[in-house]
């Protein structure tokens, strides 16, 4: 802004910001203060609607650097050269929570990755963890009203949070990973990231490939105990956002080692685990992880609600060489997004400074809307045409899929070691005799504030499934605290 009076948003000066004209000193306000009603109403707008999840958040520029060859696999451009650079926007979230709930909540963290390619944007919409609650988008909307405030009490219910959990068996093994010690980062820096669905890459023959992406941190991986959490949350509210923000004016740049595990597409239909349920990862021996590539965060955005609350991700943003995968989830998300974005920051969302291109230009018919800003200024708004207006280019972003069968409500198929609960045992089995510790009494403090027997009883014998020891020591923890 440049130096000046005070103005109007009509820019005409302003002579007082103190008082309200009045009818005679100590009479009532007159409607031709025109400065009162503006400032009134405008701060009646100031909200949008906030993200129906994830609405708690904070965000950093940054850059992303090619360390590996993955042209084999993909022909993405911004990914053609080791070495190459490109413009980032990332944005770290926690789930449930509300606008101004704290940081440091048990959670997953969201880790939402724009990349400003010179083909298009491509959002990676990832979490903290490589696996997910629910394997169909058809359960999203009643998995997050579990988590978030009953309609009667105004309140988190543990009554609903395990009461949906154990009538979904396949929410075990996240809730396995969130009860553990990752559950509570102690910063957004010290966590990994996951794209977490399986993606399509094709390269320039138009070979496909089924990928997982990792994002590994290079600040290592810190956490926080339920305890020193339950103090930071109410002693600084704003820990993880602040930690990021200190972090970068500090010149102390946060960066992850980014890896992709690669299935040729010829070997998903024989795989062991379906490659596409968002429940299960691909075990690193199956798929090792290939370097590729290293994000740096570098700068902070300079307005929050502009840059941050106005951001909008969507895993539908894809670019040449990525595309989706099968993954039901993954399929729900791709309408999700956009359609909360056109809801919640209107449809020209797509064309804020934060959200547009910015290594090239979006160039469509589509045109007008609420905030238009004449970008297109005269040209031609319809397609084909003969001045000169954009052309399609006949190539698909990504291959296509065969598929087989009837259309139906289907059951997401199960490969050979599909089971709800092998991986969440799996995951118990790794930990250390003190992590398993932590897991069960942090588990056991959650469902003791269940009001019904039935409820915590179905909860912890998805555990027992899982593993009969941590089944056995879930109950005996439980039955301690509800005596
Ligand atoms: C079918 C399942 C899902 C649906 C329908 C869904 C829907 C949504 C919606 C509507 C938003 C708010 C978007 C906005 O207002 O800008 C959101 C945010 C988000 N979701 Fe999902 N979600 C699903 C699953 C997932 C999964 C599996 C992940 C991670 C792997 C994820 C990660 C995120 C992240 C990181 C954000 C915040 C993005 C940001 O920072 O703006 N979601 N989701």
């Amino acid at each position: 802004m440049t130096q000046g009076p005070l103005t109007t948003e009509a820019g005409a000066p302003v002579a007082d910001n103190q008082n309200s004209e009045t009818a005679g000193v100590g009479g009532p306000v007159l409607v031709q203060d025109q400065l009162l009603l503006e400032k009134l109403a405008h701060f009646n707008r100031e909200r949008i609607p906030e993200r129906v999840v994830h609405a708690r958040g904070a965000g950093a520029y940054g850059t992303f650097t090619v360390t590996g060859d993955v042209t084999p696999y993909t022909r993405a451009k911004f990914l053609s050269e080791v070495g190459k650079e490109t413009e980032v926007f990332l944005r770290f979230s926690t789930v449930a929570g509300n606008l101004g709930a704290p940081d440091a909540v048990r959670d997953p963290r969201g880790f939402a990755v724009k990349f400003y390619t010179e083909e298009g944007n491509y959002d990676l919409v990832g979490n903290n963890t490589p696996v997910f609650f629910i394997r169909d988008a058809i359960k999203f909307p009643d998995f997050i009203h579990t988590q978030k405030r009953d309609p009667y009490t105004g309140s988190q219910e543990a009554d609903n949070v395990f009461d949906f959990w154990g009538l979904s068996p396949e929410s075990t093994h996240q809730v396995t990973w969130l009860f553990g010690d990752r559950g509570i980062p102690a910063s957004y820096r010290h966590m990994d990231g996951f794209g977490s669905h399986t993606y399509q890459w094709n390269n320039e023959a138009g070979e496909v490939f089924w990928v997982k992406y990792h994002f590994k941190t290079d600040q290592g991986i810190k956490n926080l105990t339920a305890e020193e959490a339950e103090i930071l949350a109410g002693k600084d509210p704003d820990s993880h956002q602040r930690d990021l923000r200190e972090a970068i004016e500090r010149g102390e740049y946060p960066s992850w080692t980014v890896y992709v595990q690669i299935m040729p597409a010829a070997e998903a239909a024989t795989y062991r685990f379906n490659p596409f349920d968002l429940t299960k990862v691909w075990p690193h021996a199956d798929y090792p992880l290939v370097e590729f590539g290293k994000l740096e965060l570098n700068r902070n955005p300079e307005n929050i609600f502009a840059e941050v609350e106005q951001s909008i991700f969507s895993p539908a943003h894809f670019v040449p060489g990525i595309g989706p995968s099968p993954d039901k989830m993954l399929q729900g998300r791709l309408f999700a997004y956009g359609d909360a974005h056109r809801y919640r920051v209107g449809i020209n969302a797509d064309h804020l400074p934060v959200n547009r291109p910015h290594a090239t230009e979006a160039r469509t018919n589509s045109r007008d809307g609420y905030l238009y800003d004449g970008r297109h200024k005269g040209a031609k708004n319809y397609e084909p045409n003969s001045f000169g207006g954009p052309f399609q280019t006949d190539r698909p972003l990504w291959q296509p899929v065969a598929v087989t069968g009837v259309t139906g409500e289907s059951v997401t198929p199960v490969h050979a070691e599909d089971n709800d609960f092998v991986q969440a045992g799996n995951l118990y089995r790794l930990m250390s005799e003190d992590e398993k510790e932590r897991l069960v009494n942090n588990l056991a403090n959650a469902i003791s504030g269940v009001t019904r027997d039935d409820i915590a009883e179905r909860a912890i014998n998805n555990f027992r499934q899982a593993d009969g020891d941590f089944g056995k020591r879930l109950e005996a923890a439980v039955q301690a605290l509800r005596g």
